[in-house]
């Protein structure tokens, strides 16, 4: 069990209390099938100047699968994933093409025939969100940034923050460990590990509810790394606050050793062990946007705000822990 003490005192926001006090009054239901399609999400990423990974293509029915190879024949590695799938659920990260057949990060083969009856089922709907049927789409895989190497167990790390109201409020890094196949999703068990949102160092992890200070399995030490391009990170983030309707949004990125940071996904109903990974209640800090809104007018202004307010320097002191 965790130990925080899940009451108003500690500033943990719970699910009730995100969906009727945040959710609902701040992001407008039309505007959900934008954040649940990653694809309506890369049109919006690219009217807005925000980096994402290039779609090679988008399968769209079932006898177009068979088009597989020519669609990526320009690059031997390459994700599958359903347009509107969540949770790292139906996502392939294929890291090489050989004779012998698609190599998968953690090195397992899949034969074209395995992979064609895997993008058969994501047509289906079998990792939509509605259960209606989907797109597959195939795109860059992305190659990690170094700083990550000692950290990231064969796949690729993401950056999560939440935005209110255009504000940036907490971030965190999510790491693949063997148990998440690649994804950094923590339900699969992946490592979340709270950041500090004023300088973009990383602090404390945590897996499967348990606090953590190395990855479980190249046991280097999760705190301290500097994330490279943080401010850039806070400017796209703001931007897609500010520049959408949502007034609550989760947005995931990753940072590729080239193209530098990718945005992967908007999502709409962000989950909320960011706390946890941060050791920290959002509460106090969308209460306090709440109150100086007024004053900040400008996304540079939010993002000094987020930074100089809810950065480490000036922390309110970490919760109840025993
Ligand atoms: N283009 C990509 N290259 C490499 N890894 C990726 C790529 N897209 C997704 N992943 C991996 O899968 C995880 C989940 O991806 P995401 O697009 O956020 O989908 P979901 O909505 O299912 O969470 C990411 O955290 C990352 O580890
Ligand atoms: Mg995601």
């Amino acid at each position: 069990m965790l130990p925080f003490l899940f009451n108003k005192k500690s500033g943990i926001l719970g699910i009730n209390s995100r969906n009727l006090d945040y959710l609902f009054p701040n992001n407008p239901r039309r505007l959900y099938r934008y954040a649940d399609s990653k694809l309506e999400t890369k049109k919006i990423a690219q009217r807005l100047g925000v980096t994402i990974p290039e779609t090679y293509g988008v399968i769209r029915f079932q006898n177009e699968v068979k088009q597989l190879a020519d669609i990526v024949k320009k690059s031997s590695s390459f994700v599958v994933k359903p347009a509107q799938g969540s949770g790292g659920d139906g996502i392939v990260v294929i890291k090489n093409t050989t004779e012998d057949g698609y190599i998968k990060s953690s090195g397992k083969v899949l034969k074209p025939n395995d992979l064609h009856y895997h993008i058969h089922n994501i047509l289906s709907g079998m990792f939509s969100l509605s259960g209606q049927k989907d797109k597959a789409i195939l795109e860059y895989a992305v190659k990690f940034d170094p700083i990550f190497a000692d950290v990231a167990y064969q796949g690729v790390p993401d950056i999560r923050l939440i935005v209110y109201q255009g504000v940036p409020v907490m971030a965190m890094l999510r790491l693949p460990t063997k148990a998440s196949d690649g994804k950094a999703n923590l339900h699969r068990g992946g490592v979340g590990v709270g950041i500090d949102l004023g300088t973009g160092k990383t602090l404390t992890g945590i897996q499967n509810n348990r606090y953590i200070s190395q990855h479980p399995e190249t046991g280097s030490p999760l705190k301290g790394l500097s994330i490279p391009h943080w401010q850039r990170l806070l400017e796209m983030s703001a931007a897609l606050g500010n520049e959408t309707e949502f007034g609550y949004l989760g947005v995931d990125f990753v940072l590729d050793e080239d193209k530098g940071p990718l945005l992967l996904e908007m999502n709409a109903r962000p989950g909320l062990s960011i706390q946890i990974a941060n050791q920290t209640g959002l509460i106090p800090r969308l209460e306090l946007i709440n109150d100086c809104l007024p004053k900040l007018s400008t996304t540079q202004a939010k993002i000094k705000f987020a930074q100089e307010t809810f950065g480490l320097a000036s922390r309110e002191p970490v919760l109840s822990i025993t």
